[in-house]
């Protein structure tokens, strides 16, 4: 009995093999092999094609969704690089730490709008709302440090002594992008054109002494 049971096992094993080497033989469990996931970028919407992979639940059985509308695109918006004055689409994809570049650099959107200069007051109330609900808790109501969490977590720099005073623009919006040795970066929590606006405010904070 043990014998046919040897002969089986040998046999199977034998003719689940192919001569073509890139012929993987007999699968057991071909799931594994072949993924039955949909691909977004090889999309097969042939129904009589045996690798047909549409989704059929989407519109047009697409495969991947188009975003929603007025969806934000991450680090790729809109700014004024090199104070030409001009707003140019590009991707900023400046380093992290490349402070003393953006700081020299990187220009306020808004000022380059021409209505600026009509709206400025508007802009700086708005900056002023937007730095008391991210900013003040760690920086304080006049950006001295001393917010009630600053307090806590230490390190919080005045905005008008030392070398944060000399803060240009593009470094403060640098800053809040990509946040800075203990401060976190709150790309993810304020649009570009939002983080001008406090960019805005903190400059007065800078210069009240
Ligand atoms: C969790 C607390 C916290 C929050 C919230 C926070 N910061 Fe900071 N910030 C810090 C700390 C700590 C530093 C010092 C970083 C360092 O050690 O270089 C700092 C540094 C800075 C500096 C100086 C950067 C430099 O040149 O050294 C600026 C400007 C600044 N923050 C702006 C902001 C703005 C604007 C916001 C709101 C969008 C904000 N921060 C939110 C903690 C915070």
């Amino acid at each position: 009995m043990k014998s046919i049971y040897t002969i089986v096992a040998i046999s199977i094993f034998l003719i689940s093999c192919k001569k073509d080497f890139n012929n993987t033989g007999t699968e057991y469990a071909n799931e594994m092999y072949h993924s039955e996931a949909y691909e977004p970028l090889s999309q097969i919407v042939d129904t009589k094609n045996a690798d047909y992979n549409s989704n059929p639940n989407n519109p047009y059985g697409m495969n991947m969704r188009k975003p929603v509308s007025n969806t934000l695109k991450i680090n790729k918006f809109n700014f004024n690089f090199g104070g030409s004055g001009s707003v140019i689409p590009i991707t900023y994809h400046v380093n992290k730490d490349s402070f003393d570049l953006s700081g020299k650099m990187l220009k306020s959107t808004l000022k380059s709008k021409p209505n600026f200069a009509a709206d400025s007051a508007v802009l700086l109330e708005q900056g002023k709302v937007l730095y008391t609900n991210f900013c003040s808790h760690c920086h304080g109501e006049t950006g001295q440090g001393d917010g009630e969490v600053g307090k806590i977590y230490k390190g919080v720099p005045s905005y008008s002594k030392g070398r944060v005073k000399m803060d240009t623009e593009g470094h403060i919006w640098h800053t809040i992008t990509f946040g800075r040795n203990r401060m976190w970066s709150h790309a993810s929590q304020i649009v570009p054109e939002d983080r001008w606006k406090i960019v805005l405010y903190v400059q007065t904070l800078q210069n009240q002494d």
